[in-house]
């Protein structure tokens, strides 16, 4: 039979005939997620908190695609954009059962149930981001929101960040089984797909609006609307004083008497009352004579009081104020100080480098600054 003009273009369109259906932005963008989410999951589980650096990084890398993802869903090419792969909850029920009587590749973008978990990842994500922010900001005094999260609510966050990444270690579970599946039922590699792009077309399968228009070049637009906006965001925010924090004017009498034998312990590393009990006793401080003529003694005592502990919202502070009631003087005693540091080998203090528990600055070496951050701590040999 010969055909006529309509059959003839549709076979220019064989059954395999292939099509671009990922988009190469929507493709860069699956990949780079991939990347930077093992990143996340690598320095967030495995390795030291020292590593946080590059946690956050990724994580603002993942921010950043997350935007541009969410952005293409409404810009994109067809099968990239969010209303393409919006299925009713019927149309979800029918792919569930067309899956478990073994019928597969029914959708040539996304199927219904692949739609869901794209949209409950991007969701997990956002939530992931966002308390890891305040948690950075709250607990830590770092990143974007260091000026607005309290310790409090920054302690709460990374609770909830802890659970959201198992969730989203499940989710990406699922997701993968979901892959193998679909990609068996349709015998089609749904992983090279996501890589070349092109999946198996049947004539008359392709969608009314499909490939009509080249959209490509809208993603370096909506990539650099993205950083016009968030560049100078982030700069502003991350300069604003981080709200843990008191501008704390130095003191040289203090800086010099009490950083004679000892690194002089910064203000917000005890309560007021003990301050108080240290500066009373230095006639026997520790078995030394540390005593001061009552002059120097009255300016570092009003110095120590003034900034101590109760002043500032830092980690450091919060948890180190909970002194040992029994010897309410050692920094190194409180239950925080133990718990965070037993897994350093006693050795290790004895280093020549180190000396002693109580030689903080050997370790962190923002110990001056009162910070304590993750990264900024490097034992020495
Ligand atoms: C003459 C030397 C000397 C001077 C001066 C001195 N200290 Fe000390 N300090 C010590 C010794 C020794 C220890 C015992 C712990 C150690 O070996 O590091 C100690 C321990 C401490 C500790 C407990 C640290 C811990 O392990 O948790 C604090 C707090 C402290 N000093 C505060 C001060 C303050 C405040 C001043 C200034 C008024 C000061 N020291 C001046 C010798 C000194
Ligand atoms: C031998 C090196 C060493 C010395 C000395 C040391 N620390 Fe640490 N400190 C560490 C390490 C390593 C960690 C991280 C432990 C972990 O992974 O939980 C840490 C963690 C901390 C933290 C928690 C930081 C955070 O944001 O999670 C605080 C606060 C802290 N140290 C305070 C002190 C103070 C105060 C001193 C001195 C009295 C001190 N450290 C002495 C190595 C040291």
């Amino acid at each position: 039979m010969k055909p006529d003009a309509s059959t003839e273009k549709a076979d220019c369109l064989t059954w395999s005939a292939k099509v671009e259906v990922w988009d190469i932005a929507v493709r860069l963008f699956h990949w780079s997620l991939v990347l930077l989410v093992a990143t996340t999951a690598i320095t967030g589980f495995l390795a030291a908190e020292w590593w946080l650096d590059y946690h956050v990084w990724a994580g603002y890398g993942i921010a950043l695609l997350l935007m541009f993802r969410l952005a293409w869903g409404f810009v994109g090419s067809y099968y990239a954009r969010f209303a393409s792969f919006r299925f009713p909850f019927r149309v979800l029920l029918k792919h569930m059962r067309e899956v478990v009587s073994g019928k597969g590749g029914q959708y040539l973008g996304h199927n219904p149930a692949g739609a869901l978990m794209v949209f409950a990842l991007i969701f997990v994500l956002l939530a992931l981001v966002l308390s890891g922010l305040i948690g950075l900001g709250g607990q830590e005094n770092q990143g974007m929101l260091a000026a607005f999260a309290d310790y409090q609510s920054g302690v709460l966050a990374l609770e909830i960040h802890d659970i959201l990444s198992i969730l989203l270690l499940g989710m990406i579970v699922a997701h993968l089984a979901g892959v193998v599946l679909e990609s068996v039922l349709s015998k089609e590699n749904l992983v090279r797909a996501m890589v070349t792009g092109r999946k198996k077309a049947e004539p008359g399968r392709l969608p009314h609006s499909f490939g009509k228009k080249r959209v490509v070049w809208r993603a370096p637009v909506v990539v650099a609307l993205i950083g016009l906006i968030v560049g100078p965001a982030y700069w502003q925010l991350t300069n604003m004083p981080a709200s843990g924090f008191v501008a704390m004017k130095n003191n040289p009498t203090w800086a010099s008497e009490c950083g004679d034998c000892h690194y002089a312990y910064h203000p917000s590393l005890l309560p007021r009352s003990s301050w108080d009990t240290v500066m009373s006793g230095l006639s026997d401080h520790f078995g030394e004579d540390a005593s001061l003529d009552k002059d120097t003694q009255s300016e570092i005592s009003a110095f120590l009081s003034k900034y101590s502990s109760e002043h500032w919202d830092s980690e450091a502070a919060n948890e180190l104020q909970k002194v040992d009631l029994k010897k309410p003087l050692e920094i190194t005693a409180s239950p925080y100080w133990k718990q965070r540091h037993e897994e350093i080998e006693p050795l290790v203090f004895k280093r020549k480098s180190i000396g002693s528990k109580g030689n903080c600055i050997a370790c962190h070496t923002d110990a001056k600054s009162g910070h304590f951050a993750d990264e900024k701590i490097s034992i020495p040999e």
